[in-house]
């Protein structure tokens, strides 16, 4: 497209530039380009921010708040520089968690803007919870609202930005005035973030600034996630014979980078006997190419390796009735008995099935491993899932999985960074609680601290049902109590005597030092099982600042809370 001569001095202008600069100029052909069309331009992967205007605009508008929802920090570090820039262009910019917005001051806002991730299966995230259900449960007129929403999320899951979609739709229904499109952003959010902010700062510093015309989303092929091929070293339960459990120590080799605290994912393949069974009862070639999401892939490896087809959601089993055009409950099911009870008609019909099942969603696991101490290494702590289905045991799919990985096979994962649940300066204190498999993060946090010879005092609180059988990592965890490494440990087998005891109890038994901790700086780190543990735990924390704070319920719930602003109190729960 370009002249000889222009190629040639882009091409010289390339070769000497560093990375940054690169990123700097894709980002400012992209500004050009939105300002002279009016459009906001396809762009490639590389664009991080875009160019200032060069002369600042009055803007019209003076005041603005910007509200995050977040689980993993993604959305805060989004809006924070949001917010900055804001105020570079000389806007009065309110940044705020949804946790700690005030829901009444909704209705009297101006300009509000929203960064909102996706969590569970299409959920809010725990913090944007109450203005979630606020804005979905309260019949609100917001006639002056003037809003924008940014969506992130991941396109592996079913439900891709559903909490931001929603949260756009209800704002309008209100009676808000949506000034820019809803910008969806996948893990790679770069661009899109960056796009969504010139346009809004667009509308606030210039009211002669253009119209942008809905939907206003950047057409652009996503990177998606970098995926690493490890090979597995050893794959041990680590309990004991006698236990009702079956928690695998996984040792991965692999040279990736991450931080104790970080997470990785894995979208586990299903079953051959039953992708076998598929084929067989629909009589369907499995080589057969199918598109599904823009991908050509043959029936079986779709069947195999992209599509969830072993427990349906509702919403997919109402669409299956639809096509075979029968009456079926509303409910949770696996796709071959599904064609067992209510068969397709044909392979024309079962094609039409395949495009409406959704891809697998990726399983998460803590990384138990510390990059200090295991270089080259990544460890989990995987819980078997069992449960019983009609009288039957069954197993979670991709704890199935990883439980029967054996050494030098190949696992693919990649690695979900959380930059919320991140140990704190080497000097702070830490209390970690983190019962069953919540204990994988803290071993990491263990072994960093003990690895960098960090000096602040670490407290664990960990828990399961046996002391003989279920306590995961004993002998690291005594030879850290030995070293000094870990300052104080305290235990809670539920099952070893005849009344339950949790983690929660032994927080209250200590809960005159455990507030001196607290008192003296300390950092509360929560994870495990969302329910029923991390809310007794919570409400054990509440009830110790209450009491031994000698505060009511009210004041108990600021402390925490300026904890939580502190980034002093963090939970991983799932
Ligand atoms: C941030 C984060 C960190 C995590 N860290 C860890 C960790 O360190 N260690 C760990 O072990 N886990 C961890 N998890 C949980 C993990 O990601 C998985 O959710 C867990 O392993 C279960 O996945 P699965 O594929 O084995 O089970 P799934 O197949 O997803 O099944 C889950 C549940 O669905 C139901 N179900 C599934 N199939 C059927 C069926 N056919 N019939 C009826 N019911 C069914 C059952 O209730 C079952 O328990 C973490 C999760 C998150 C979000
Ligand atoms: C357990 C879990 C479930 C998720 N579910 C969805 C989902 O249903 N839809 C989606 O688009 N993204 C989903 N995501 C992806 C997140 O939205 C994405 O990682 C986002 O960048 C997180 O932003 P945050 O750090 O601000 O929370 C999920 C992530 C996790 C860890």
């Amino acid at each position: 497209m370009l002249t000889t001569p222009k190629l040639k001095t882009l091409q010289e202008l390339i070769a000497g530039a560093t990375k940054e600069e690169l990123i700097w100029l894709s980002g400012y052909l992209a500004g050009v380009v939105a300002q002279t069309t009016g459009q906001p331009a396809i762009t490639t992967n590389v664009l991080v921010t875009a160019p200032e205007p060069e002369a600042a605009a009055k803007p019209v508008v003076s005041k603005i708040t910007i509200a995050y929802g977040t689980e993993t920090g993604n959305s805060k570090k989004l809006a924070t520089d949001f917010a900055a820039r804001a105020k570079k262009k000389g806007i009065n910019a309110k940044l705020v968690g949804l946790e700690q917005y005030r829901l009444t001051d909704l209705s009297k806002e101006e300009y509000f803007f929203t960064v909102i991730s996706t969590q569970g299966d299409g959920e809010p995230p725990a913090s944007a919870r109450k203005f979630y259900d606020h804005i979905h449960k309260e019949s609100l007129q917001l006639t002056q609202l003037k809003y924008s929403v940014l969506a992130l999320g991941d396109t592996s899951y079913p439900l891709f930005c559903k909490a931001g979609e929603d949260v756009d739709e209800q704002l309008q229904r209100m009676g808000g005035q949506r000034i820019v499109s809803l910008q969806k952003c996948d893990t790679d959010y770069e661009v899109e973030a960056g796009g969504w902010f010139d346009q809004i700062l667009q509308k606030l510093v210039s009211s002669t600034a253009p119209a942008l015309s809905a939907p206003g989303v950047v057409v652009r092929k996503s990177t998606g996630k970098k995926i690493h091929a490890g090979t597995v070293i050893s794959n041990i339960n680590l309990n004991d014979i006698g236990s009702g459990k079956q928690t695998h120590h996984l040792e991965i080799a692999a040279e990736v980078e991450y931080q104790p605290g970080d997470s990785i994912g894995i979208t586990p393949e299903n079953p051959r006997e039953i992708v076998e069974a598929i084929i067989s009862l629909t009589g369907i070639d499995p080589t057969r190419k199918m598109t599904y999401r823009e991908e050509e892939l043959s029936v079986a490896d779709l069947l195999r390796r992209k599509l969830n087809i072993v427990f349906l959601p509702e919403r997919v089993v109402k669409k299956y009735a639809a096509i075979v055009r029968q009456d079926i409950p509303e409910t949770r099911i696996g796709l071959l008995d599904l064609l067992k009870i209510y068969p397709v008609k044909d392979i024309t019909q079962f094609q039409e099935v395949i495009s409406i099942l959704e891809p697998t969603a990726p399983r998460l696991y803590s990384i138990s491993s510390s990059p200090e101490a295991h270089g080259g290494e990544v460890h989990i702590t995987v819980a078997k899932d069992t449960f019983v289905v009609n009288g039957e045991t069954k197993h979670g799919l991709c704890s199935d999985v990883l439980s029967q990985l054996s050494p030098d096979q190949t696992l693919e994962f990649y690695v979900h960074k959380n930059s919320q649940f991140k140990l704190p300066d080497h000097d702070k204190d830490v209390i970690m609680i983190g019962p069953g498999t919540g204990i994988a993060p803290f071993r990491s946090f263990l072994a960093e601290r003990d690895a960098t010879g960090a000096g602040g005092r670490n407290w664990l609180f960990f828990g399961d049902q046996h002391f003989t059988t279920d306590f995961l990592y004993q002998t690291e965890i005594q030879n850290w109590i030995q070293t000094g490494v870990l300052t104080k440990i305290n235990t809670a087998f539920s099952r070893d005597q005849q009344d339950k005891v949790y983690v929660q109890h032994k927080m209250h038994k200590q809960a005159a030092e455990l507030y001196a901790w607290l008192e003296a700086g300390a950092y509360v780190y929560l994870c495990g099982a969302k329910e029923p543990m991390s809310v007794d735990v919570e409400n054990a924390l509440l009830t110790i600042i209450q009491q031994q704070g000698k505060k009511n319920a009210a004041q108990a719930e600021g402390y925490l809370d300026e904890l939580k602003e502190a980034g002093r109190y963090v939970k991983d729960v799932y």
